[in-house]
């Protein structure tokens, strides 16, 4: 299948986009975490292309993007007042919510579950382009299942050029990692997935959150709730170690550095292909050419819209071994370093 190409600004882009849409095909497009690859969410045909496209597992369930909060009562059979006042207070935003769904919303779209995702992107071209299709917007990320989700449309060609009808191009995306998941079906609000809207955000609104254990400490007699979670996702083809402080886990201290650039030495010495992932502040502590930035230390919201572009790098690099400083693990730091932990198969040396 040829796939067509266009910028968000060319003047035939939303409306081939929405003829595509309408008429069942798929359609890449750029939100404010990730870029999606979006298919009518009540057409299960579209959404059994979209798991096609992507090569994914057809249990794990597509998130609804919509562009008016009324569209909730639509597609939810229950909304919990708790649940509109988070819609009241992220929507439009990264944050997606767990409803119990009605019928109308095929099973094909749930991948089975009695349960539906809605979020409600902020990104102006994602909303346009919901609001003119006139589709509620089932979309995932905008990769092959298993790789990092793509930041920039260049990432979504790499991946989906060929499988897919139709790639908008807006650009470099704003956040770089996907929504916070919050279900609202249970008596206590459980984060799924962490992102960049908070627990302590959510507890401002809500009071008592949890977070589903399962990806707190992955452990294989948990079943993580959101189903995508228990697959090694966003991992670059190379082996991610990350190198933790033992005393101070935050901290990238002198035996950090020391560790990274000994595994360094060893690997090269054995003919290996060695990237080390890295912050500004502390590149001069290696003595290695081979190493990417994320940002600078403490920019959370820097390293997270560099990390997913940063994995894809590894693998340009055909980089056989990386190895990557930890983050802090407050505000997004918890999101970071989720997906770092998976992206590494939760490989992790304490010095
Ligand atoms: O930021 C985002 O959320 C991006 C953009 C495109 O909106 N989308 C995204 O979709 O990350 P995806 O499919 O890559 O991740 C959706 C996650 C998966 O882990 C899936 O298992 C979970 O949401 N999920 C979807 N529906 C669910 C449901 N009914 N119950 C529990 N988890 C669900
Ligand atoms: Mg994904």
């Amino acid at each position: 299948m040829e796939t067509i190409i266009r910028k968000t600004t060319d003047s035939d882009a939303f409306g081939l986009a929405s003829e595509i849409l309408r008429s069942g095909g798929l359609v890449a497009f750029p939100t404010e975490t990730v870029y999606g690859l979006g298919g009518d969410a009540l057409d299960p045909e579209a959404s059994k292309k979209i798991y096609a496209a992507k090569g994914r597992p057809s249990d794990n369930p597509l998130i609804v993007h919509i562009a008016h909060k009324e569209d909730v009562y639509t597609l939810a059979s229950y909304v919990p007042p708790a649940a509109e006042k988070l819609m009241e207070r992220f929507w439009p935003g990264p944050m997606t919510i767990i409803f119990n769904k009605k019928d109308i919303v095929p099973d094909a779209t749930t991948g089975g579950l009695g349960t539906v995702a809605i979020r409600m992107p902020s990104h102006p071209d994602a909303k346009r382009l919901i609001d003119e299709s006139k589709v509620f917007i089932a979309a995932p990320s905008a990769n092959t299942s298993g790789r990092p989700s793509p930041s920039t449309a260049d990432h979504v060609i790499e991946d989906l050029s060929g499988r897919i009808d139709m790639i908008l191009d807006g650009g470099a995306v704003d956040i770089g990692i996907e929504s916070s998941i919050i279900d609202m079906t249970g008596e206590i609000p459980a984060i799924l997935r962490p992102g960049y809207i908070t627990k302590a955000d959510f507890e401002e609104i809500l009071g008592e959150v949890t977070i589903d254990p399962a990806i707190i400490k992955p452990d294989p007699n948990l079943r993580p709730k959101a189903p995508g979670m228990k697959y090694t996702h966003y991992a670059p083809k190379g082996s991610l170690t990350i190198i933790e402080d033992k005393a101070h886990p935050a901290e990238v201290s002198k035996a950090v550095t020391a560790e990274i650039n000994r595994l360094v030495a060893e690997s090269e010495a054995l003919g290996k292909k060695v990237v080390v992932l890295t912050t500004a502040e502390n590149r001069s502590s290696y003595s290695t050419e081979n190493v990417i930035l994320l940002g600078e230390t403490g920019n959370g919201e820097e390293v997270a819209r560099n990390l997913y572009s940063a994995l894809r790098k590894c693998d340009d690099l055909e980089a056989d071994l990386i190895y990557s400083e930890a983050f802090n693990r407050d505000k997004y730091g918890g999101a970071i370093m989720n997906r770092l932990l998976k992206a590494a198969g939760q490989k992790v040396i304490l010095v």
